[in-house]
């Protein structure tokens, strides 16, 4: 059973068409390499770090795929060692995570370590999943609704925001005369069990927890689960909308 919905294909694909080269990508905040698992697909080489080892221990492991545990800021000489040379990479990208960074501190280094000047970062996240079944819908909205006080404050602000007032100091890509944010669909055929599976993924799911509240509290799960079966469908389509924001280096930004 997976536990969070996978990127499209198309938004590689995409993001892909806009780098010259497709020799290294680096994915910061990797997590379990969802983006990176994609990416060594389409790039010779991908370095994938995060923070966290716990969720480093559950990456796709593939010969092109070199992960790395790093801590949350690093130096420039920490960046050389543990990611790659200066003006080497020809993408950066951050997969439902760039909430979670010092941002002056990221994109100095994004700057120094990009090919100078068509390297390309792109970072997006994704907003509330809605679910193609009325009722069922309705309660999954209540939810988020009721889980909104546990999110952290920089999730939130993201979630709510979905990247448009976000400092951004990069150069549109070509064919575009703007960085976004550019919105992608996706889709997620789930199960109750997924759904159930999708809601305890969450960091705030746990953070309520943490506080003694049970989001997945018996009254929920029992209507939930009258609601899903509702249409005799067992299966039902999460839909979620992607934003991403995506530029270039440019000349003259180191
Ligand atoms: C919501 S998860 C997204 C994981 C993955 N990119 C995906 O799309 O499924 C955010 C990840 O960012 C990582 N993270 C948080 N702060 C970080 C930092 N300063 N540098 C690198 N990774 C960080 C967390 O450990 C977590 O794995």
């Amino acid at each position: 059973m997976i536990s969070r919905p996978t990127y499209p294909e198309k938004l590689f694909q995409f993001i892909a068409s806009k780098t010259p080269c497709h020799d290294l990508a680096w994915d910061v905040g990797t997590g379990s390499g969802q983006a990176a698992r994609t990416l060594a697909g389409i790039y010779k080489n991908v370095v994938a770090t995060d923070t966290s080892p716990k969720q480093l221990e559950f990456a796709v492991k593939l010969p092109n795929i070199t992960y790395q545990c790093t801590p949350p800021e690093m130096s420039i000489s920490e960046l050389e060692q543990t990611v790659s040379a200066e003006s080497s990479v020809d993408l950066v990208t951050s997969a439902t995570a760039m909430h979670w960074f010092d941002l002056p501190n990221f994109y100095q280094q994004v700057k120094w370590i990009l090919k100078e000047p068509d390297g390309v970062i792109a970072a997006w996240s994704y907003t509330k999943a809605e679910i193609n079944a009325s009722a069922a819908n309705a309660l999954l909205q209540k939810l988020y609704d009721d889980s909104d006080p546990y999110l952290d404050p920089r999730a939130r602000f993201f979630l709510h925001d979905k990247y448009r007032t976000i400092d951004f100091p990069f150069q549109p890509v070509d064919g575009l005369d703007h960085t976004g944010p550019l919105e992608f669909k996706m889709e997620w055929l789930m199960d109750l069990d997924d759904c159930f599976a999708f809601i305890k993924s969450w960091a705030h799911y746990q953070a309520a927890k943490d506080t003694g509240v049970e989001l997945l509290h018996d009254d929920f799960v029992q209507d939930f689960t009258r609601a899903w079966h509702e249409d005799g469908n067992p299966k039902k389509i999460a839909t979620f909308r992607i934003n991403l924001r995506i530029g270039k280096v440019g000349n003259g930004s180191k």
